[in-house]
């Protein structure tokens, strides 16, 4: 996007201690530097000096206290961003340091939280628990991931007439933006328009967090009163923004000697940094999966929503149901190997049953199972117990290195947990020389929404796809528009446009109903041609006819999802609209002296019921996949005992790469469509794929479990880096 003549830029002062007083903050050497034309600070925000959040929790710049390393105390303005980076470093802060907590155990253990515990329960898990034939305790550290979007975060705020303001920001919630722009200012959101293009990629990064940056930029811009570009340097962004979440488990689970589980109870400890952020549903969507796939009779999961001196997590793919599912899928594989049966049988065993064992812990029916056929299928295709002997076969006589396999299915649920988040609206309009443009209020961040969207409304209105084009998200176009989050894009959003068309249609069905004589069901739009029992038209002709006859070429679309409710407190209801299921088949290998793990083959049966793209949800499962391998092998991050991020460039955060994607890496989709009624018989596509990676992990375990005494369990962190796979080994 070219910038405006004009603009300047700006960079953050950041924290440099992890919990402290601000005592000063001296930018005399940074206003003395070539290009520098002043900073922003707390005192230059004209309305409420807290963001916009639901809970209002966070400051917009930090003010008598910092909270983590890499907080943002101000900005630095000048012409050019290498000028406005340099100057930021100059900024001197006096900072009198306060202890800081670090981990969740550490926030826990001193009952600091960010939000109040939630408990879920069901049954007597303590009886259950203590009528166990065989009982497993244990505790697990998950570690966060890094969003790495390829395109950093950015804003770009610009000023306009009558204190109007255009922000173009890259985020997956124009409307929040929109609503946080304005509340910084002290004006109201009509005053703000929020724009996007596209992203290079959110993940979840740029659901709330995209809103700091546009806040920053147009604070910048209204203290100097011309455009201001905001983008952070890719190591800024890694100090400034959250991640997703890590968490710490502590667990008790009964099981009888056929490895069903009896009873758990659960402990998750989630780092939630120092705000709420989304950390409330993020960590309710851990309950929702710790499930997964399999039917818990007495069960108790407490879930502490803790308070650290790090970065704020957020949103991350997968919304803190990877964070559910792993922890089951530990406990089911430890379980296999505690009384030495096949992982996959222990899992088959402890599957949703069809007419009873049917209901989750959070009293929702699980009405559409595939669970076994899906899983049995997956086991004939990809080979998994013939290959499960040979790798055993092969273990005994390769005494270095070790291979290990596992299957493990995922189920997760669609919809917003937050109910109200569950609508979406869309415009379509039909210019006069047939062709059309929607706008919906998705963005587009590489999944393929807009050509989904596209394709929808080119089917609706029977013209070909090339005839329909998809216009940047702007909240002028559709008004308080969800977050493009929670997988639910097409399903939200191609359901609005797929309405608007519809009326357009109808519209056109009702004008050649009069214009021949017959009803207007009896008109059809196929192939660019509108034909009526009596006359085939084109689609052109048809529309500038219409318009001759002052006939609406426009409409906009309304759509909110049936069936959900949900009680919040006690965590009870349908909070979903349906499950999106899948499974995926893992081998692996260890070297045994390094540590050093590589993928081998990768079997995925995934279930995207009637796919609308089959290439786009392909690469969703494939770039899901790969995500997950990334922040279950090499992503890790690291905190010093500062409480400085060590990890914070590609050089010392590794993501996965080509190189990375083993050669074997087969995706089929499963063959039936959504039995609810989805837009087109589709299912949502987005998130679920990314727990999938989670049989890289059982099966890095399972190579692990190689080298031990049957019956013993593998106790290793995630990420499964080579030093966390040396220390499972011992
Ligand atoms: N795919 C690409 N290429 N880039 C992204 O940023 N975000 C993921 C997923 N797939 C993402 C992606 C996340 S976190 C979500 S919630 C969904 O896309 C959002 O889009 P959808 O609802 O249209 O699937
Ligand atoms: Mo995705 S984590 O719901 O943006």
């Amino acid at each position: 996007m070219p910038e405006v003549r004009g603009t300047l830029h700006a960079a953050p002062i950041l924290s440099t201690v992890a919990h402290g007083l601000l005592r000063n903050v001296d930018t005399a050497a940074a206003l003395a530097m070539p290009g520098v034309r002043g900073c922003v600070l707390v005192q230059d925000i004209p309305g409420d000096s807290m963001l916009a959040t639901y809970v209002h929790d966070e400051p917009v710049f930090a003010r008598d206290t910092v909270h983590h390393v890499g907080q943002v105390i101000g900005l630095v303005i000048a012409d050019s961003v290498m000028q406005a980076r340099r100057a930021a470093r100059k900024v001197q802060l006096a900072i009198e340091p306060l202890a800081p907590v670090l981990t969740a155990r550490q926030a826990h253990a001193a009952q600091s939280y960010v939000l109040a515990p939630v408990v879920v329960r069901r049954g007597e898990p303590e009886t259950a628990l203590a009528a166990s034939a065989h009982t497993l305790t244990g505790q697990l550290e998950v570690g966060g991931q890094e969003h790495f979007y390829l395109e950093g975060q950015v804003a770009y705020a610009l000023p306009l007439e009558q204190n109007q303001w255009c922000v173009h920001s890259s985020t997956q919630h124009p409307g929040e933006v929109q609503h946080w722009v304005a509340h910084a200012l002290g004006l109201e959101n009509n005053a703000v328009t929020v724009q996007c293009r596209r992203m290079g990629g959110g993940f979840g990064g740029k659901e709330t967090q995209a809103g700091h940056l546009a806040v920053w930029a147009a604070l910048a811009a209204n203290k100097f009163k011309c455009p201001v570009k905001l983008r952070l340097d890719r190591d800024d962004d890694f100090l400034v923004t959250g991640k997703r979440h890590p968490f710490s488990y502590d667990y008790s689970a009964g099981f009888d000697d056929s490895g069903r589980v009896t009873a758990l109870k659960l402990t998750m400890l989630v780092n939630c940094g120092f705000s709420a952020d989304l950390s409330g549903p993020v960590a309710d969507r851990a309950i929702f999966h710790t499930d997964n796939a399999y039917f818990l009779s007495d069960v108790e999961i407490a879930s502490y929503r803790c308070r650290t001196n790090t970065q704020s997590h957020t949103a991350f793919r997968g919304f803190g149901g990877p964070q559910g599912v792993i922890v089951i899928e530990a406990i089911l594989g430890d379980i296999a190997r505690r009384l030495g049966l096949d992982p996959l049988d222990v899992r088959l065993r402890n599957l949703y049953g069809i007419e009873e064992r049917n209901t989750t812990h959070y009293q929702m029916k699980v009405e559409d199972n595939i669970l076994e056929p899906l899983i049995s299928q997956l086991a004939s295709s990809s080979d998994y117990r013939q290959r499960r002997a040979e790798i055993a076969a092969w273990n005994a006589t390769s005494p270095l290195i070790k291979r290990g396999i596992s299957l493990t299915p995922v189920k997760f649920g669609i919809s917003f947990t937050a109910t109200f988040f569950n609508q979406a609206g869309a415009l379509v309009h039909v210019y006069t020389d047939g062709s059309v443009q929607v706008n919906h209020g998705g963005t587009e961040m590489g999944q393929g929404l807009n050509t989904k969207v596209a394709q929808i409304v080119a089917q609706e209105l029977g013209v070909p796809f090339e005839r329909v084009r998809s216009t940047a998200a702007d909240t002028s176009k559709v008004p308080n528009a969800s977050a493009t989050a929670a997988s639910a894009g097409t399903d939200l959003n191609g359901r609005a446009a797929q309405y608007a068309a519809r009326n357009v249609r109808d519209n056109l069905a009702a004008f050649v109903s009069g214009l021949d004589g017959c009803g207007a069901g009896a008109v059809r739009f196929e192939d660019g041609k509108v034909t009526s029992p009596k006359a085939s038209r084109s689609f052109d002709e048809v529309v500038k006819a219409a318009y001759a006859n002052r006939i609406q070429l426009w409409s906009d679309g309304f759509y909110r999802t049936p069936k959900i409710h949900y009680d919040k407190v006690t965590l009870t209801g349908r909070p979903f609209f349906y499950f999106s299921y899948g499974a995926a088949c893992s081998e692996v290998a260890i070297d045994t002296l390094t540590g050093e793990s590589r993928l081998l083959k990768v079997d995925i049966l995934h279930d995207v019921g009637r796919s609308i793209n089959p290439a786009i949800d392909i690469g969703q499962i494939e770039g899901g996949f790969i995500q997950g391998v990334g922040w279950l092998t090499t992503e890790q991050l690291v905190w010093s005992e500062q409480g400085r991020l060590a990890t914070h460039a590609p050089s010392t955060y590794k993501i996965p790469t080509t190189g990375d994607v083993p050669e074997h890496f087969k995706i089929a989709l499963w063959h039936e469509a959504n039995p609810q009624d989805n837009v087109f018989g589709s299912k949502a596509v987005g998130e679920p794929p990314l727990m999938l990676a989670i049989s890289v992990w059982e099966a890095l375990r399972d190579a692990v479990a190689s080298t031990k005494p049957v019956g013993e369990p593998v106790r290793m962190e995630a990420p499964a880096t080579a030093e966390n796979v040396l220390r499972a080994l011992g």
